[in-house]
């Protein structure tokens, strides 16, 4: 009895274990998009001050010109962002913001940036 008992438990958990294992995976992705914000964005869209004379970092400094406090100027804080613009821009560039190419960062890389960066957006958090 008590075997068969362990036998159901298991199989309860496995259960458990395939429904949780997509969610894990974004969990992954999201903070492996968040390490390489780190790493190769945030000098420019960070917080903290930017070059001498500037109170934000260039980046942080344009989106506040550009949405006037509409929106976030912190990427990080953005709520309407998606992989796919987040994809465009990361390979296209804009403005002195320079194109990243596949062997700077990778399709699965920019697809972390795209899950982290988006985790906000009600549309994709839960994807
Ligand atoms: C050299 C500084 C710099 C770096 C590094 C940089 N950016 Fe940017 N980025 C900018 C600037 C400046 C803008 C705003 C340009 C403008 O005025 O529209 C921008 C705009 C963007 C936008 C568009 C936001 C919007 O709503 O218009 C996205 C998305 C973006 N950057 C993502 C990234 C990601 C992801 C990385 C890292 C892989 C990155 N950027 C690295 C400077 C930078």
């Amino acid at each position: 009895m008590k075997k068969m008992l362990l036998l159901g438990a298991a199989c309860l958990l496995s259960i458990g274990a395939g429904a949780a294992h997509s969610s894990k995976r974004t969990a992954n992705a999201v903070e492996r998009g968040h390490a390489l914000f780190e790493y190769h964005c945030a000098s420019c869209h960070g917080p903290g001050i930017g070059n001498p004379g500037h109170p934000w970092r260039t980046g942080t400094e344009a989106l506040q010109v550009k949405y006037r406090g509409e929106l976030p100027a912190l990427l990080a804080e953005r709520k309407d962002l998606t992989p796919e613009t987040v994809a465009y821009f990361v390979r296209n560039g804009v403005s002195i913001m320079a194109p990243y190419r596949k062997t700077e960062i990778s399709d699965a890389d920019l697809a972390a940036l795209g899950a982290y960066l988006s985790r906000n957006n009600p549309d994709f958090a839960k994807k």
